[in-house]
């Protein structure tokens, strides 16, 4: 197996669909399902419980067989990459799966070992475990959490030590389902700007199915609805609530979608507020500096 690079997909989108229909005997999920990532964004997967998004998630990285339709991922249509051993894109994307998936027989540090020993078998062990060390300090736990069971972490840590798992291959994409379930609100915010600043600084193209409307609101570009088997709409928020869909309009505008509208609102309100005191406080510091400046000159 190598993690040879393939042919990037011509244009700007690393995840392209197109006719997806899945289905499990006479219970059709997906039916004329058609989606395109964009290079570089967060774009958020939403859809009523059931509806097929940790489905569609499966059926892109090739975990999931479609009855029909094509799926493209930078570059390989999908199902030929998972029978080419020589090109293995699955090395160029991460992933946090709903339950965590970590295996429980494994520490956080061996968990996160587990694809760098599959994909670059000849990195020695104490390479490989320094690499496993930075991905579990990256995702914001502490050091010492890297010999802990899975069992002795709290939900939240397991979520993160499920985030350095995905980004231990220095994945171009990331697919993350629902990861601020279970979280405290105030834990949820932290995996939220943790999202953020991985995403903005490593470059990544975010896949992100969620429930939480806040991280909708806080964190994602776009937002991709799923109803009726198909992505119905996908843009951003103020796209969406533009469109009449009963569904989309329940879920926006609802009560909690209107607080978690308020609450980003007030969140830039006080980024705001904080720059322009930011600021203020440069300007009387410059102001300082040049009266202390001023008679220095003016002695010289
Ligand atoms: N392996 C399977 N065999 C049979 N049915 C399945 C299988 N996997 C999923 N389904 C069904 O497909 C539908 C979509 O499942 P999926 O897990 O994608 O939903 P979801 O949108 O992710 O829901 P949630 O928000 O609750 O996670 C569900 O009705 C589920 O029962
Ligand atoms: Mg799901």
């Amino acid at each position: 197996m190598s993690c040879a690079p393939t042919p990037d997909t011509p244009g700007d989108f690393p995840i392209r669909v197109r006719g997806l229909k899945n289905a499990f005997g006479d219970f059709v999920v997906h039916e004329h399902l058609d989606l395109d990532v964009r290079r570089g964004e967060i774009l958020g997967v939403v859809g009523g419980s059931g509806t097929g998004k940790s489905v569609l998630m499966r059926s892109i990285i090739g975990l999931q067989i479609p009855d029909a339709g094509e799926i493209e991922v930078l570059g390989s249509a999908i199902t030929d990459a998972r029978d080419d051993d020589d090109i293995d894109i699955r090395c160029r994307w991460g992933i946090l799966f709903q339950g965590g998936a970590l295996f429980s027989t494994l520490t956080v540090a061996e968990n996160v070992e587990v694809p760098l020993r599959e994909f670059y078998p000849e990195i020695d062990d104490q390479l490989r475990h320094e690499i496993a060390r930075y991905k579990v300090l990256l995702s914001g736990l502490p050091a010492e959490a890297t010999g802990k069971f899975p069992s002795e972490l709290s939900g939240g840590m397991r979520k993160r030590a499920g985030l350095a798992r995905a980004l231990a291959l220095d994945p171009e994409l990331l697919f993350l389902d629902e990861p601020t379930a279970g979280l405290d609100p105030i834990g949820a915010a932290a995996f939220d700007q943790l999202i953020l600043n991985l995403q903005q600084t490593l470059g990544l193209t975010v896949f992100l199915i969620t429930h939480d409307l806040d991280t909708l609101y806080e964190i994602c570009d776009r937002v991709a609805v799923i109803a009726d088997k198909r992505v119905i709409a996908v843009g951003t928020i103020p796209e969406l609530l533009a469109t009449d869909h009963p569904w989309i309009q329940q879920y926006f505008n609802g009560p909690r979608g209107r607080a978690a509208q308020n609450a980003q609102e007030r969140n830039a309100e006080l980024l705001h507020e904080a720059a322009a005191i930011a600021q203020d406080h440069v300007a009387q510091d410059q102001t300082a500096q040049d009266r202390t400046v001023a008679p220095a000159r003016g002695q010289a």
